[in-house]
């Protein structure tokens, strides 16, 4: 069978084994998504919503299971959503730009390592503050389509096993300036911040057998640059019903 086109979700079928195989493919995201779970706070109110937009396999509910919120993940892709129910999360086909949720039913909306795959982000950011309730709090983080940001997560990330081959179409990776851009059209205002791999960490991963083994050393760290990885945080304007 000839190889998936770039960016094909359905490359992610294929790769259902490595969500939580210790020190596999999926490693960085493990480190990302307890990255985004910091900046999550605790549940304001008693049936207060998380909608995990894009959550593959649930990389995000251990980071958030004590913090009170149904976690609700939305995904095009079965096989990363059986593993995210498999860990509390109410598992929900969709694609992020037509998400099957209501509007402003979400105290927070995290929307983690997906803008970077999705070919239409106005779309995308809109539906992410559209389900999004006044007040809320919109976490994201994602890849920027500068030359650094290509390189080294497409050309050197993918020979050296940082990011699975043909996972990412380098041209749909985001401008924040862009993405701050959308973001105001819908009355969140975005702060961002870049984040880098510790290299400890990924030396250990990548170089020894054993990888970073559980701890602090497989982490992100927040940088002033946000030339490759970065995060983004901002409330919805609007008081909280
Ligand atoms: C890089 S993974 C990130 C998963 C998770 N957020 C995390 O950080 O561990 C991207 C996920 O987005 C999903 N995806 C890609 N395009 C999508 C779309 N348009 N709508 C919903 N999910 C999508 C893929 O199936 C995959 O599970």
């Amino acid at each position: 069978m000839p190889p998936l086109p770039r960016n094909d979700p359905r490359q992610y079928d294929d790769l259902a084994g490595e969500w939580w195989r210790p020190g596999g493919g999926f490693e960085i995201l493990h480190w990302l998504a307890r990255s985004r779970g910091a900046l999550v706070p605790p549940a304001q109110r008693p049936a207060a919503i998380l909608v995990d937009a894009g959550c593959g396999g649930g990389l995000l509910a251990p980071h958030v299971e004590r913090l009170g919120y149904r976690h609700v993940g939305v995904d095009l892709r079965r096989a990363g959503l059986e593993q995210s129910a498999a860990r509390g999360v109410t598992p929900v086909t969709g694609d992020v730009t037509a998400l099957p949720l209501a509007d402003g039913s979400a105290d927070v909306v995290v929307a983690g390592e997906i803008l970077e795959h999705v070919p239409d982000l106005p779309a995308a950011v809109a539906e992410l503050c559209r389900v999004l309730r006044p007040g809320g709090l919109l976490v994201l983080d994602t890849v920027n389509g500068t030359r650094i940001g290509r390189f080294l997560t497409v050309t050197l990330g993918e020979r050296f096993g940082v990011a699975p081959v043909g996972l990412h179409d380098p041209e749909l990776f985001v401008d924040p300036g862009e993405l701050t851009v959308e973001c105001a059209k819908h009355g969140v205002k975005l702060l961002v911040r870049g984040l880098r791999p510790s290299v400890t960490g990924l030396i250990r991963w990548l170089f020894l057998p054993t990888g970073p083994g559980p701890g602090p050393l497989g982490r992100m760290i927040p940088t002033r640059s946000t030339a490759v990885v970065y995060q983004g945080m901002g409330r919805k304007q609007g008081e909280m019903a």
